[in-house]
């Protein structure tokens, strides 16, 4: 067994679920082993990805649940069982309970398609592009009882373009979703993340000074 066990959570395409095993499976994430993928959609395509990989999958649909908490309150059992010792969401379109946030303090991850605390919760592409910023980008973040509000731990930025789409924003910003997310799970599972109130320290950091302006200064 690997040393660190992560349990995903996901409900729908499944493309950040997939850079992770990808990120396993090119050794990129070492001791590193997903151990179940929980979705509440059946028709999830993220199901078939864990078919593809020999990852065992649970269906988990909170309508067949008493209530909110009795549906999180079997979702923390789940993983507790297999030892999970990181809960990744990976466009899990539910905001997590309560019973799930306290089994897992600062031990559950969400990616958010924006450079958060902008435009959180749904459509974070098309907020950022209807609102007309000139960078957006992507965020990964320690999950807390609000919506996309927890501890930063890494960011990407893109230039938003003049004519793009909601479409062509998402795709630019998807390719580095692929990238930081297996990155914030690296520096968890090394052990190098710090929460110190609400800012995540990185342990052993070292800083670059490239910048995006947008647009571009002349040279
Ligand atoms: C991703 O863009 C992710 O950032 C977003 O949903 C997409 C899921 O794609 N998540 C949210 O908007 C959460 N608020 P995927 O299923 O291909 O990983």
């Amino acid at each position: 067994m690997k040393d660190l066990q992560i349990g995903v959570m996901a409900s729908g395409r499944g493309s950040n679920f997939q850079s992770i095993i990808d990120a396993i499976e090119s050794d990129y994430l070492k001791n590193v082993e997903i151990s179940l993928l929980i979705t509440d959609n059946a028709a999830a395509y993220a199901i078939e990805r864990a078919q593809k990989h020999g990852i065992p999958h649970l269906v988990l649909k909170p309508k067949e649940f008493d209530s909110r908490d009795a549906y999180y309150e079997y979702v923390a059992l789940e993983l507790k069982k297999r030892d999970i010792g990181l809960v990744v969401l990976a466009g899990f379109m539910r905001i997590v309970g309560k019973p799930v946030i306290d089994q897992f303090p600062n031990r559950i991850m969400n990616i958010h398609p924006a450079l958060l605390p902008s435009f959180p919760g749904f459509h974070g592409q098309k907020q950022a592009a209807d609102y007309g910023v000139k960078i957006s980008g992507c965020t990964v973040h320690f999950v807390d009882e609000g919506m996309d509000t927890g501890p930063i731990i890494i960011q990407a930025a893109v230039s938003v373009r003049d004519d793009d789409t909601e479409d062509a924003l998402s795709e630019r910003i998807l390719k580095l979703e692929h990238k930081i997310y297996p990155e914030a799970i690296r520096l968890f599972a090394e052990g190098r993340l710090d929460v110190r109130g609400h800012t995540v320290i990185i342990k052993g950091m070292t800083y670059e000074d490239g910048c995006i302006t947008n647009p571009p200064l002349p040279d």
